[in-house]
């Protein structure tokens, strides 16, 4: 069974408060986004295993420690994904990225693929999935299955703001996948958005509304 981790820091949640505010404009919220996905990266990695290694120090050897082989990969769903990247390869510089497509329609608010390009070796990798949004859920678990159809089998969700409905959608369908947020919201609306959320995260990391 998956677990649920809300990263509950106060550094995060003041982050995300100000996130939230309808007069916060893009760059800021950019700035905020890079921050806390910085925060929550380290996190997500904080069991990442370590392995032996001998090193020399100015003084003398010794053993050492080091994260063993498990490669990882980021992978952003388009487009609002891509503002967790950075905050991540801050932490794992030599991490590969991969970018996944998907739109929700505004009729069904079901996820439409439009795209896919991944590292050549992602089934040998542990694989983050980025998203500030989880809503219905529809998107990261269809982005999360698309990874599982290409062979990866350690993945993990880092998403900004959840609704219950949505992280429900992703353990059921996924429950070997772990959910680490930094806030779980109250519903969806109407229209499928996060309430109170901070609205269409895309349109306000690019500013196209
Ligand atoms: C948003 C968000 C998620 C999705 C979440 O993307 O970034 O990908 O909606 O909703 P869901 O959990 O109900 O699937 P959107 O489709 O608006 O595309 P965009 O990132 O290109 O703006
Ligand atoms: N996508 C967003 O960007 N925001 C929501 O609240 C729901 C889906």
């Amino acid at each position: 069974m998956s677990t649920l981790h809300v990263i509950d820091h106060p550094l995060i949640t003041h982050k995300l408060s100000i996130m939230r505010e309808a007069e916060t404009g893009s760059k800021d919220f950019r700035q905020l986004l890079d921050e806390i996905s910085m925060l929550m990266g380290y996190e997500i990695t904080r069991d990442l295993p370590l392995e032996d290694v001998e090193i020399e120090t100015p003084i003398t050897k010794m053993t050492a420690k080091k994260v063993a082989g498990r490669k990882l990969a980021i992978v952003p769903i388009l487009r609002a994904g891509l503002g967790m990247v950075d905050g991540l390869l801050a932490l794992v510089p030599v991490a590969k990225v991969g970018h996944i497509g998907l739109y929700r329609d505004p009729e069904t608010h079901l996820p439409v693929e439009y795209y896919c390009k991944l590292p050549a070796d992602i089934e040998d990798r542990f694989v983050i999935v980025v998203d500030p949004m989880l809503a219905t859920g529809g998107s990261a678990s269809d982005a999360i299955q698309m990874l599982k159809n290409r062979g990866c089998t350690q993945i993990r969700l880092m998403c900004l703001v959840g609704a219950p409905e949505g992280a429900e959608k992703v353990m059921a369908d996924h429950p070997d996948v772990d959910i680490y947020i930094a806030a779980m919201d109250e519903k969806l609306n109407e229209h499928k958005y996060i309430v109170p959320g901070l609205g269409d995260a895309g349109d306000r990391i690019f500013g196209t509304k």
